[in-house]
């Protein structure tokens, strides 16, 4: 596998273009428009000499990423000689299904292809193309070039072959590949959204403050971060989102988002990116 292209340049799209094009894969790199492919590749470089400044890496290897990152603007083009297409556009089905219906018209035909999303069905998705037998689920975590972790989804259709070839490429990434088959929230979302949603309902109810209840979790469990201050990193829509998958999923009642975390949304505090959610920022 040489060539992978991957549709959409933002958050996770870039990270997962710069791990590629870092060890030693053709990229290109798939943008609605001319500008925001240059503004993805400003990322990838920016993160690049960032790693360079830490010694992690030298400067030629950074510039041999940066040179294996070619962009496109038309799915067509950009897809053409694909091994492999990842998409990683907004979580919004009907906006993968129209990408994934032109990424099926001009790809190769050996061709496998993956989406990055962390929450839609890899079977609907896949039921997209003519060719569910080729299609994947490619869970890469944020920010994708420091987390190890790449959770590969079984569709019902995936063929086993193709799984293969995931777990391997995902292996010569440097990252960890662990298999999973496709099921709402597959197993990261599905077992980490109730424990978010349970603290959220601990704040809601009074039992303890945020901080305390972070704190019981980072010293208690041994967790890196805690409840409240990962679910403001990941961003408080997501996890409403993500929560609604398993509820609407599972239509068992233990998914039910707390009501203060719709609220939340509803004000706007959305965590990191909007400047307040269970901390300030
Ligand atoms: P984002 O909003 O940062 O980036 C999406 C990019 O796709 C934008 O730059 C947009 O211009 C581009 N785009 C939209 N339509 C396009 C099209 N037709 N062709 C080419 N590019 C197009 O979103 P983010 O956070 O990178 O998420 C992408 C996917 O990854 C979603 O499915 C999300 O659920 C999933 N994901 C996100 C994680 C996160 O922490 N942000 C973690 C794991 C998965």
């Amino acid at each position: 596998m040489e060539q992978i292209s991957v549709i959409g340049g933002g958050t996770m799209g870039n990270g997962i273009a710069q791990v590629f094009g870092a060890n030693g894969f053709n990229v290109k790199l798939v943008e609605t428009s001319k500008e925001l492919a240059e503004k993805a590749v400003a990322t990838i470089d920016k993160n690049l000499s960032r790693m360079v400044k830490k010694e992690k890496i030298g400067e030629t290897e950074k510039n041999d990423a940066l040179k294996r990152i070619e962009t496109a603007t038309d799915i067509a083009d950009g897809v053409k000689y694909a091994d492999l297409v990842i998409e990683a556009i907004p979580e919004n089905f009907d906006l993968k299904k129209k990408v994934f219906a032109t990424v099926d018209e001009y790809a190769p035909d050996d061709v496998i292809l993956a989406s990055n999303t962390s929450s839609i069905s890899i079977t609907k998705l896949a039921e997209c193309t003519t060719r569910p037998e080729r299609f994947i689920g490619m869970h890469f975590f944020n920010p994708v070039p420091v987390m190890t972790l790449v959770e590969v989804i079984n569709g019902l259709k995936t063929d086993e072959s193709v799984t293969t070839q995931i777990l391997d490429l995902s292996e010569k990434l440097g990252k960890s590949a662990v298999p999973a088959n496709d099921s709402p929230g597959f197993v990261s979302n599905r077992v980490l959204m109730p424990m978010i949603n349970e603290a959220i309902f601990c704040v809601y109810e009074g039992v303890a403050k945020p901080e305390n209840i972070d704190s019981i979790m980072k010293l208690g469990m041994a967790h890196p971060m805690g409840p409240l201050r990962l679910a403001d990193f990941i961003g408080l829509d997501v996890c409403l989102d993500i929560l609604k998958v398993l509820y609407d999923g599972f239509k068992d009642p233990k998914y039910r988002p707390c009501p203060l975390l719709i609220q939340m949304v509803d004000a706007g505090k959305l965590g990191d990116k909007t400047g307040e959610g269970f901390f300030s920022y």
